[in-house]
């Protein structure tokens, strides 16, 4: 039994990884604000505790860990949902992040777990699929978001700490749980007779349960200090996943969605090469879209959805 602290364990991400540790035997503490987390995405649990409260506080991350006293730490708690709020994202994403990590240094915890925005290599990348020798972005190519830059200075803060850490940086990741993005979005509009349009842009989406799979076997030892991409290498276009989504709520629409050109900030794809992550992980993402779109479909007609973010531009 070990035990584990996930920051950001009321998300998307950080839920479905509490799920499955608790489910090995794993004792788990979250430290969620809420912010963007959801309360009944975590279920009672013995072997579960949660403290509502901010990283951005160092006085309750430290009692956290000394009372604790993890031996791993996942640290999924992000902020991103006004992208006007610049501060509110330092002192979670930088601020948060540098209390975290060092309260794990200090606590000789054995390995940190990041996860990273493809952000972190600018709004136009260099290369398809993207490396992870591609450059972070800087200069000539701008982050474009407070979030790509104050993820990326926390990434970068836990890299100087010497720890035993894996960044995962990662694809669009969908699922149950899943209230950002454009699957969310659609299933909202949708169900409240609104119209909807696609970009004409493509990117590649990685379930949740191939993603958790990788952190399961980092947490158990696998892969190396440092950074990999967690992806599955391919892409389908935003209207096939549309298409997807009208297919799983059993709509059919009078005329196909309309397919609008992408704007000048657009990339038209974004692939990230995960070709280190398969072969040190002995993994493959093999959830296929349709599949994935169903059991998230699922979930929000069952939980419904509040509200769903984004950290770029809001569809009107
Ligand atoms: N989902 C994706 O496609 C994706 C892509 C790239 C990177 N990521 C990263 O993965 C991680 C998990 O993201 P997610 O998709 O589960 O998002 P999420 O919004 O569901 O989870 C983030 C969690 O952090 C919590 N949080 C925010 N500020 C906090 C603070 N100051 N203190 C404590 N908790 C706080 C939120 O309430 C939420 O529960 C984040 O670090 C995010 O940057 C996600």
């Amino acid at each position: 039994m070990r035990r584990i602290i996930i920051t950001g364990g009321a998300g998307f991400i950080g839920s479905h990884l509490a799920d499955k540790l608790l489910a090995k035997g794993d004792q788990v503490l979250v430290i969620d604000n809420y912010q963007t987390g959801r309360r009944d995405n975590l279920k009672p649990h013995a072997n579960l505790q949660i403290v509502e409260g901010s990283i951005a506080d160092a006085g309750l991350v430290n009692q956290c860990f000394d009372d604790f006293k993890p031996e791993l730490v996942v640290h999924a708690a992000a902020s991103y949902k006004d992208p006007n709020n610049w501060v509110e994202d330092i002192q979670t994403n930088i601020l948060g992040t540098v209390h975290v990590t060092e309260a794990a240094k200090r606590l000789q915890v054995k390995r940190l777990i990041y996860f990273q925005t493809s952000l972190c290599y600018g709004l136009k990348p260099l290369e398809q699929p993207i490396t992870l020798k591609h450059p972070l972005f800087s200069g000539d190519y701008p982050g474009g978001s407070s979030y790509a830059i104050s993820k990326t200075a926390g990434e970068q803060y836990i890299e100087l700490s010497g720890m035993d850490f894996l960044s995962f940086r990662l694809a669009n990741a969908y699922g149950p749980r899943n209230i950002s993005g454009p699957l969310p979005t659609f299933f909202h509009r949708l169900t409240h007779g609104k119209a909807c349009f696609v970009m004409d842009t493509r990117r590649d989406f990685i379930y949740v349960d191939d993603l958790i799979n990788v952190v399961l076997k980092a947490l158990d030892g696998k892969g190396e200090r440092g950074y990999y991409h967690i992806a599955t290498g391919s892409d389908y276009s935003i209207k096939e996943l549309f298409d997807a989504t009208i297919k799983a709520l059993g709509i059919q629409l009078e005329q196909d969605v309309e397919v609008r050109p992408r704007g000048e900030d657009d990339v038209y794809t974004i692939l990230i090469d995960p070709s280190k992550t398969e072969a040190h992980f002995d993994w493959k993402a093999n959830t296929p879209l349709e599949f994935g779109v169903d059991q998230a479909i699922r979930y929000y007609q069952e939980f419904g959805i509040e509200q769903t973010f984004t950290h770029l531009k809001k569809m009107d």
